[in-house]
């Protein structure tokens, strides 16, 4: 593997299709290896944008454009941080010789969209799951829950994240609700929802997974301790790393992920999505980038879940070994305006062993991730306390 000059004839060149905190971070981390970056996003000064070397605002769900821009840079690596992309576009880059995309066209495919990677995961590799049904109308919908599903369950749209149109519903009066709601959500309207019996679990975990080169060139599997994390509405709100868990039940955790990173193939990291009880373990999704959960990993581990994926991308050998405990908790933006400031840093950064990210959003919305919290201790425990102290001592505000 050799890296050539940024902005020479030399230069390694890599586009970031999606440029929002993660894409931002993994980045930094290109940058920090000598790699030429671009970074597309919808959006003007997305965070990412205000870090790579060229930016670009553009539909990647539009054809041409998406087209026309890898035909401008000519990128040897695509690498995508969002789900709504013109997948079909990607898989005629490829087939034209004209990039790679990480980690493969088909993960990218497959993770999109919930039916692709619950049926690969259940159906073909055989993975436990939370019981499932897909439904193209509120009366399907009605069926699959009365013929097994039941309640509580999990009405989400087939093509959406961060819980967009998703909702837990306990009994059939709401059945009319959840499936307007997951209709009207999802991303690419398909008018397709999934439903899903609830997994009664002690604690969820995000097994982050490696697939990158050893030194002798061979690609293998590598693990990072378990992240727990906390879900509110569907968004994570805090994370920690690592999760005690039972050593069966890690040891199966590394078995699905295994099986999941293979079968999509290629060069990367994944964000494993696991439910845990005691000893049992069931596949919920998988990411086939950097977690959001994983932003812990900024203070825990010796490289950071985007320079991992860095790493491997590039054909490079990585360390997945944990540093020290530590936590995350979000910063939500609390107003809703344009150039938003932050006060309370010095309060927040008075917390021993804390630090903090902000996104650099040019928008705020009350409940949008417009920064992060950082902190380590000695235990996983105090480690979640320092980080929600710090969070909670940032404060922002309208100017
Ligand atoms: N079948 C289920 N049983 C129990 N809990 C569930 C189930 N499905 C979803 N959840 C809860 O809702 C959260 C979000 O679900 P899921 O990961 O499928 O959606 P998402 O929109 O992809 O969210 P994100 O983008 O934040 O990962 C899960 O992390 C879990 O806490
Ligand atoms: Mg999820």
């Amino acid at each position: 593997m050799t890296i050539g000059t940024p902005l020479s004839a030399s230069a390694t060149r890599v586009m970031l299709l999606g440029s929002g905190e993660l894409g931002k971070e993994v980045i930094i981390a290109l940058q920090r290896l000598g790699v030429e970056v671009i970074a597309v996003d919808r959006y003007a000064n997305a965070p990412g944008h205000q870090v790579a070397h060229r930016a670009h605002v553009i539909d990647m769900t539009n054809h041409e454009a998406l087209m026309q821009l890898v035909k401008q840079e000519q990128p040897h690596l695509i690498v995508p941080e969002i789900e709504a992309l013109n997948t079909q576009t990607l898989a005629e880059i490829e087939q034209q010789g004209l990039a790679t995309v990480i980690p493969t066209v088909r993960a990218v495919q497959l993770t999109m969209n919930r039916e692709g990677i619950r049926r690969l995961a259940a159906e073909t590799l055989g993975l436990p799951t939370s019981p499932y049904a897909f439904a193209h109308s509120q009366q399907d919908l009605q069926q699959a829950i009365d013929a097994g599903i039941g309640y509580p369950c999990f009405i989400k749209p087939t093509m959406s994240s961060s819980g967009k149109g998703q909702s837990r519903i306990t009994g059939p009066e709401q059945v009319a609700q959840a499936w307007d709601y997951a209709a009207s959500a999802g991303r690419v309207n398909q008018g397709v929802v999934i439903v899903e019996g609830q997994i009664d679990f002690d604690y969820e975990i995000t097994l982050l997974t490696v697939r990158a080169k050893d030194a002798q060139g061979q690609v293998q599997t590598y693990f990072c301790e378990p992240i727990g994390h906390l879900q509110q509405r569907g968004d994570y709100v805090e994370s920690w790393q690592p999760q005690a868990m039972h050593p069966k039940a890690l040891q199966r955790a590394q078995e699905i992920a295994h099986k999941v990173t293979e079968n999509l193939g290629g060069l990367g990291l994944f964000g494993v999505e696991l439910f845990i009880k005691d000893e049992y373990v069931w596949f919920s999704e998988v990411s086939p980038r950097p977690h959001d959960t994983g932003m812990v990993t900024m203070a825990t581990q010796r490289l950071n879940e985007f320079e991992l994926h860095a790493r491997a991308i590039l054909g490079l050998p990585v360390d997945t070994s944990l540093r020290q405990a530590g936590a995350s908790a979000v910063i939500y933006g609390g107003v809703d305006a344009q150039g938003i400031a932050f006060d309370g840093l010095e309060q927040a950064l008075s917390v021993a062993d804390s630090d903090i990210r902000l996104f650099g959003k040019p928008e705020s919305f009350e409940r949008r991730r417009m920064g992060v919290a950082l902190a380590t201790a000695g235990d996983v425990e105090q480690a979640r306390s320092k980080a929600r102290q710090a969070a909670a001592a940032v404060k922002p505000k309208k100017i």
